[in-house]
């Protein structure tokens, strides 16, 4: 095999494994609503200032070998009060912003129009779903069933030890804490089924402890819903 060859097959190899995480039903990165776009555009802004300080400090590393002499009027205090104190500062206040602007946009605030809620019981291993929305009893055992296009509040909670609620392509992660209710809005921008899974160890059947988020179009939802929940109770 020719040289060339070889460091062709490098590169499409390295290339693949550095963006193999990147799709898939549990990527971050593809997000289907606005809060797991505001999760992933905060990841890119992360990953794009970590280049560019990282570059920088090659930069200079490099410099430091090959062109001492361009450095060495640069002097220690300044070297310690620029590159350690005021660059830091700067970048770490920047992502701070950042951090705050995108995670506000998160937090599942009172609307003038109350959006849709459903309830998410963790249970050792399996989640279950209920809809307040539904008269009588509705449950559905790992599957949550949403409408497209709208604002859903899923309340999440527990019934024994912690969980924690993952969605990747839809929201953030959120705790399922027994005694207590947490609220992660979300919004399935189109119909389609989007997996989850459990994101905090729970025991033995953690790894099995996964759901499935379908997003009807709304026209369809309120049937979808009911025939879910009649082939629930009749299995
Ligand atoms: Cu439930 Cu891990």
């Amino acid at each position: 095999m020719s040289r060339s060859a070889i460091k062709r097959i490098c590169v499409l190899g390295v290339t693949g494994l550095l963006t193999a995480g990147c799709t898939g039903p549990l990527s971050t990165l593809e997000p289907a609503g606005p809060a797991a776009a505001s999760i992933a555009l905060l990841w890119w802004i992360m990953l794009a200032g970590s280049v560019v300080l990282f570059a920088i400090v090659i930069g200079l590393f490099t410099l430091a070998f090959y062109r001492p002499a361009w450095l060495a009027g640069i002097s220690a205090r300044n070297w310690i009060l620029h590159g350690g104190i005021t660059m830091s500062s700067v970048v770490i206040l920047l992502l701070l912003v950042a951090a705050f602007v995108l995670g506000e946009r998160l937090v599942a605030r009172p609307l003038a129009d109350p959006p849709l809620a459903v309830q998410a019981n963790g249970r050792m291993w399996v989640w279950e779903f209920s809809y307040p929305s539904v008269e009588g009893p509705s449950l559905t055992t790992n599957v949550l069933h949403i409408p497209a296009g709208e604002i859903v509040d899923v309340r999440v909670t527990s019934s024994d030890v912690i969980h924690s609620f993952w969605s990747p392509r839809l929201a953030g992660k959120i705790d399922a804490v027994p005694g207590h209710e947490n609220v992660v809005r979300l919004t399935a921008e189109r119909p389609g089924t989007y997996r989850g899974v459990c994101a905090e160890f729970c025991g033995v059947g953690h790894t099995q402890m996964h759901f499935t988020v379908i997003a009807h179009p709304p026209e369809a939802y309120e049937q979808a819903l009911a025939d879910a929940i009649a082939a629930e109770t009749t299995e």
